[in-house]
């Protein structure tokens, strides 16, 4: 993925050389907060003046890349240099990109999935991507557990998968970072938490601020925080007659971002914890993929803590 940048970059950059073009750091940092990107760097290189070096736009790009917004920079970008798009083509694939009708837009979105145990959530994306019910790319399955079924079932179907188990007294955003560099560079959009039995860090969020999705086995806000069948025991416990599962974008706190998707079932009175927890997870599958569906045909937006359509 670096090279396919580095050589887009450089295309770029050539054209840039050139003395009628008039893109300095100053119209690069414009666009940048134009589409909503914010890089204490770029800020700081165009209060120097700063030349805009072959690596500097390499720098550009790839921020550009790791926020999901290569597509929208280089439509900016088009406004102000012509390159040429047939020495062009052969690097967008690469990076999930396509240019049709005089835009550049997203291919296909990378999804990474993040797992710990059994991963029939994650079946149920690939089957769902297999059968043409959903357009997206599984880049990258990471679980910490390495026994985790999940990761054989990615290897079934020729995912790539890493383990990633954590360092013995490693603080939770050393991780976090090291599990955000394998993500970038699997160019990952949109990180799907399929029974992945970590809290993420603050800053785990605030990388993938607005990309990371999580299923919970109840109907949020009730039952959150809690982990697989100890959320369905506490749902009969209680005495609930329905109960169901929630997609939701995931913030700072645990089982809370604003909701995409929710399905019910209800508790029958011979319901055990075993028995809710598969009528459940049936409805898990057709929420998560109905969720990944929404987002990869770019069809919510988040207004406050809404979900609502585009
Ligand atoms: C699912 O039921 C999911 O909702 C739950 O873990 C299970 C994973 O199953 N997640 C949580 O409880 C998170 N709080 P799977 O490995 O078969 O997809």
């Amino acid at each position: 993925m670096r090279d396919e940048l580095k050589n887009l970059a450089d295309l770029y950059y050539l054209k840039i050389l050139s003395p009628d073009m008039k893109i300095d750091i100053h119209s690069l940092s414009r666009i940048f907060s134009d589409i909503g990107i914010y890089d204490e760097n770029i800020k700081k290189l165009a209060n120097l003046n700063a030349p805009v070096s072959r690596e500097v736009l390499y720098y550009i790009f790839l921020k550009a890349y790791e926020v999901d917004k290569l597509h929208t920079f280089l439509n900016a970008l088009s406004e102000l240099v012509d390159v040429d798009l047939n020495a062009l083509q052969k690097f967008l694939k690469p990076l999930g990109l396509a240019y049709v009708n005089g835009l550049f837009k997203k291919d296909l979105i990378k999804i990474g999935v993040l797992v710990s145990g059994r991963g029939t959530n994650l079946q149920a994306i690939i089957d769902a991507i297999e059968n043409g019910d959903l357009r997206a790319e599984i880049a990258v399955v990471v679980s910490n557990k390495k026994n985790a079924y999940a990761l054989q079932r990615a290897k079934d179907h020729g995912i790539k998968t890493v383990y990633l188990p954590p360092k013995k007294d490693e603080k939770r955003e050393d991780y976090d970072k090291r599990l955000a560099e394998i993500l970038h560079e699997n160019g990952v959009a949109l990180v799907v938490l399929a029974g992945f039995l970590r809290i993420l860090s603050p800053w785990f969020v605030h990388e993938f601020e607005g990309r990371i999705i999580n299923i919970h086995p109840s109907l949020l806000p009730s039952f959150a925080g809690l982990y697989g069948e100890k959320v369905h025991r506490a749902v009969i416990e209680y005495g609930c007659k329905v109960t169901g599962c929630t997609v939701h974008f995931v913030d700072e706190e645990v089982d809370h971002g604003p909701i995409i998707v929710q399905k019910c079932v209800e508790v029958s009175d011979d319901d055990t914890p075993e028995s809710l927890a598969q009528k459940v997870l049936e409805k898990e599958h057709e929420a998560l993929v109905e969720a990944i569906k929404l987002i990869a045909e770019d069809k919510i937006k988040v207004v406050g803590r809404r979900v609502i359509r585009k």
